[in-house]
């Protein structure tokens, strides 16, 4: 359904970044959630990797635990993936293409070449309640399969979108932007839900935003770095208003 309202989610794997760089337990990603969810988030996403990069194990049982809000599972399509989020149940798992050297999730999922692996991971998640999204790159023949897959959502890869606003790309901006709103209007169409993420800023935010179809942003890395200059509640309140009156525009 197209909403006037976007949902927010905000990703808090840096918050366990840093904290990883010394080890112990500060800073806590659950109280960063707790402050996003109280100013503003709609849902908290972390991506469980396979070497733990980010947040741990038990990080996502706390996170379960003490949250009343809804949160996103990013994981592999693998089977100890799936079998976590079997035991933990959160409301929606997204599968995400992982490489052990990338520094951040680069491109989308080719869906279409894991489709039975996906089919599978995808039916079983559903059977424990849990809605299903994939991360792909805003293109019709992955949209297609992802439907074909009964996959909830797809989430639409904005990094080239970002990539070309971060370096004032005009031409490249323009060609994204119109790549992510007929990729939003095909899924819609189809009947998936329309999720969005990855590289979004204060600035990149206000275009995806418009795009009615999407009902869902994902936003991570620039919101808990500006969260050291500013705090995380002020650097969610302030996303939230460019989101909501880009919307409204
Ligand atoms: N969506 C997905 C599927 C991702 O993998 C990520 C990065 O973890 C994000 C959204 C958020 O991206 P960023 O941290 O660049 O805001």
């Amino acid at each position: 359904m197209i909403t006037d309202k976007m949902r927010l989610g905000v990703n808090v794997d840096h918050v366990a970044t840093i904290r990883n760089a010394r080890g112990g337990k500060h800073p806590d990603p659950l109280k960063a959630a707790k402050l996003a969810i109280n100013s503003g988030a709609d849902s908290i996403v972390v991506h469980l990797r396979e070497d733990r990069r980010h947040i741990s194990d038990d990080d996502l049982i706390n996170l379960m635990k003490e949250l009343d809000k809804p949160i996103t599972l990013e994981m592999a399509a693998t089977n100890e993936m799936v079998d976590i989020a079997c035991e933990s149940s959160p409301k929606k798992v997204c599968f995400v293409p992982e490489k052990r050297e990338e520094r951040t999730t680069e491109g989308g999922l080719d869906v279409c070449s894991s489709f039975s692996s996906l089919q599978e991971y995808i039916a079983k998640l559903k059977s424990h309640n849990m809605d299903v999204s994939l991360f792909i790159e805003p293109d019709v023949d992955q949209i297609n399969a992802a439907k074909e897959l009964n996959a909830t959502a797809v989430e639409l890869h904005t990094g080239e979108y970002c990539n070309a606003f971060d370096s004032h790309d005009v031409l490249n901006i323009q060609k994204e932007l119109i790549r992510l709103e007929e990729a939003s209007a095909h899924g819609y169409n189809l009947g998936l839900e329309i999720n969005a993420g990855h590289g979004l800023n204060y600035a990149s935010v206000a275009s995806v935003s418009k795009i009615k179809q999407i009902t869902e942003l994902n936003i991570g890395h620039f919101i808990i770095g500006e969260s050291l200059f500013v705090g995380i509640e002020d650097a969610v309140r302030e996303m939230r208003l460019l989101i909501d009156t880009a919307r409204q525009s």
